[in-house]
């Protein structure tokens, strides 16, 4: 009998079609949003979940599904899943970093380039039927190019964003990281470290890519905006919640910041009200990682995973990238 996996969101059929040679697959070609006790309901018996950020998995979830041993997210972040609870029970859990990164990194870019130079802003402004005259400032943003860039954050995707606007836009690259880079690295992406008041008192564009966790929660709030300089950006495609959200609303409506774009949000799909009634913000629906042929490498690296984590495929025992590693050791 093959063993029981639920992909708890709507993928490529590919993907389930290839899940299908090694498991009793239970798939969500509807794409419902499963509750909590749904999502418990659902995995009874399975010993694989195929997750994407959306599905918390955490001790009720565990608990409830003793059986289970796989949790392979769709995703780089894994702030829905509860590792230590996971690895407590011997449950492998894995992400899909690497495929994503310069996507990512083009996505960030793309925003940070949208807020400087008021894209958005100025789309509406046109489709409202605004546009009667030119005006020598009429929607006038900030310089990217020879701008300081400033990055907090600088895992693989900090270092692609860095990368393109030191190499691409000759950007002055600042960062703030819990660990110093190696020299190598910084001389690569022409990046200097410098602590987190310089990066916010000197960054013209703040791009935030730092993982989400307590220790992250809020790190930019209103104490860390009324340190930036008026003219700045910010932006934000890491997780809601690295941000306050209120208090950016905030910033944005009292001119403390310039602008900002928001991929991310506290509690996502929701929005802040205030953020949507502010104009000088560009928002997006989580879509850093969004390209056809990404969004494909993703789901293949997860089905990868959950294939080798529960014992099949050429590297049957060896997910190729878990965020648990030491529940694949043999005990000692
Ligand atoms: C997207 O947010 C991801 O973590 O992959």
């Amino acid at each position: 009998m093959k063993p029981a996996v639920l992909v708890a969101r709507a993928i490529q059929p590919e993907v389930v079609a290839r899940l299908r040679n090694h498991f009793d697959v239970e798939d969500n070609p509807n794409d419902q949003v499963f509750s909590k006790d749904e999502l418990i309901a659902r995995l009874k018996g399975k010993q694989g979940i195929f997750a994407t950020g959306s599905e918390r998995i955490d001790e009720a979830v565990l608990s409830a599904n003793p059986e289970l041993r796989a949790v392979c997210n769709m995703a780089v972040g894994y702030n829905n899943i509860d590792v230590p609870a996971c690895t407590a029970r011997g449950v492998v859990c894995t992400n899909t970093p690497d495929v994503l990164t310069e996507t990512t990194a083009d996505f960030g870019f793309a925003l940070m380039m949208a807020t400087a130079r008021r894209i958005a802003e100025s789309e509406h402004f046109l489709r409202r039927g605004e546009w009667k005259k030119w005006s020598f400032d009429m929607f006038t943003g900030s310089d990217i190019h020879g701008a300081t860039l400033g990055i907090l954050g600088m895992g693989r995707i900090g270092q692609a964003i860095a990368r393109r606007g030191a190499h691409g836009f000759g950007m002055r690259v600042i960062y703030h990281n819990r660990s110093r880079l190696d020299a190598a690295i910084e001389q690569e992406c022409r990046a200097s470290y410098v602590s987190k008041h310089e990066l916010l008192q000197q960054a013209d564009h703040l791009v935030i890519v730092v993982p989400y966790s307590p220790a992250s929660h809020h790190a930019i709030g209103a104490v860390e905006l009324a340190q930036m300089k008026r003219t700045a950006t910010l932006t934000n495609i890491a997780r809601g919640g690295v941000v306050d959200d209120a208090a950016l609303a905030q910033a944005l409506a009292t001119g403390l910041i310039a602008a900002a774009g928001l991929d991310v949000f506290e509690g996502e799909p929701a929005v802040h009200p205030h953020l949507l009634t502010v104009p000088n913000v560009v928002l997006t629906p989580h879509i850093a990682s969004a390209t056809v042929s990404t969004r494909l490498a993703m789901a293949d690296l997860a089905a990868d995973n959950l294939i080798a984590a529960l014992g099949f495929g050429p590297s049957a025992g060896k997910p190729p990238t878990p965020i648990n590693p030491e529940v694949l050791r043999p005990a000692p």
